[in-house]
């Protein structure tokens, strides 16, 4: 885009766009300049539970998600994580948490779909625009090719699989998720894992191989059967591809496909087991 000229309309979306500015966030403009409303209240502090569960207020300032350390936000992130008991309890201190910045850009929080009682729990990567806007992991088209591969084996996100994604909070423009972001995240995700307490941990894409089982990249890792420690007890896990990288290289669903034979294989021994 030229700097001196004023951009073409269609120049300027292109370059949203490519800056990862997707979509408008609201149907009115705004005044951004305008000097504020003597009414407008400062945004509240955020209250954390004690570990007796009572609400105590903590010092963190006004737009914490910025403000606050990175390393305060990971050991937020763990007491809160560690206090939840429930699955429900777990989502609900990751709404009150402000320790990532993700969460003012997205809409919703993306907790999880499935059966948390289902014997696979797959793990993604983050939220895109779809599930940031219904509230769902995966109702997307990856979503949509996921649950075909997941139909393939026999398999149902109703009855058989717990979804959900190492980052609650869709980044902006469907980026990456930052290894800081993911890192903030981890005792949630972690948590999760504990509680939902499947058979088998499944691994989609890059991110969520490496933060959760310690693979480097993602092709010479798919497919390799590991273990899984979730605190309680040692379960089985392998990574596969994404299935938006699926979309994009469709000749690479013969690897996925292998991959989801071995998940089907492994249910089966486990059973029999
Ligand atoms: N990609 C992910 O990793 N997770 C989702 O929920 C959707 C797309």
């Amino acid at each position: 885009m030229s700097l001196t000229a004023a951009p073409e309309p269609a120049e300027l979306v292109a370059w949203y766009a490519e800056m990862g500015i997707t979509e408008a966030l609201d149907e009115v403009t705004h005044d951004h300049f305008a000097a504020p409303a003597a009414s407008e209240a400062p945004r509240p502090r955020p209250v954390l539970p004690t570990r007796a569960g009572q609400p105590a207020p903590v010092a963190l300032r006004p737009n914490a998600a910025a403000a606050t350390a990175p390393d305060d936000a990971a050991l937020t992130a763990r007491s809160l994580a560690q206090e939840a008991m429930t699955l429900e309890a777990l989502k609900e201190a990751l709404a009150r948490f402000e320790g990532c910045a993700l969460k003012a850009t997205a809409k919703n929080l993306v907790f999880a779909d499935g059966n948390p009682g289902g014997r696979v729990m797959i793990v993604g990567e983050a939220p895109g625009a779809d599930e940031d806007r219904v509230g769902l992991p995966f109702v997307g088209r990856s979503g949509q090719l996921l649950d075909r591969m997941l139909a393939a084996i026999g398999l149902s996100r109703k009855d058989d699989v717990y979804i959900a994604n190492v980052v609650p909070w869709r980044p902006p423009g469907n980026r990456t998720p930052t290894p800081q972001e993911a890192a903030t995240c981890l005792p949630f995700i972690q948590r999760q894992i504990q509680l939902a307490d499947p058979d088998i941990l499944v691994c989609l894409g890059a991110p969520s191989a490496q933060v959760l089982l310690g693979f480097k990249g993602i092709t010479a890792s798919r497919g390799k059967w590991v273990e899984y420690d979730t605190g309680t007890r040692r379960i089985r896990a392998i990574a596969s591809l994404h299935p938006a990288y699926l979309l994009r290289q469709p000749l690479q669903k013969r690897l996925a496909w292998r991959d989801m034979r071995a998940l089907k294989a492994a249910l089966d021994n486990v059973s029999q087991g």
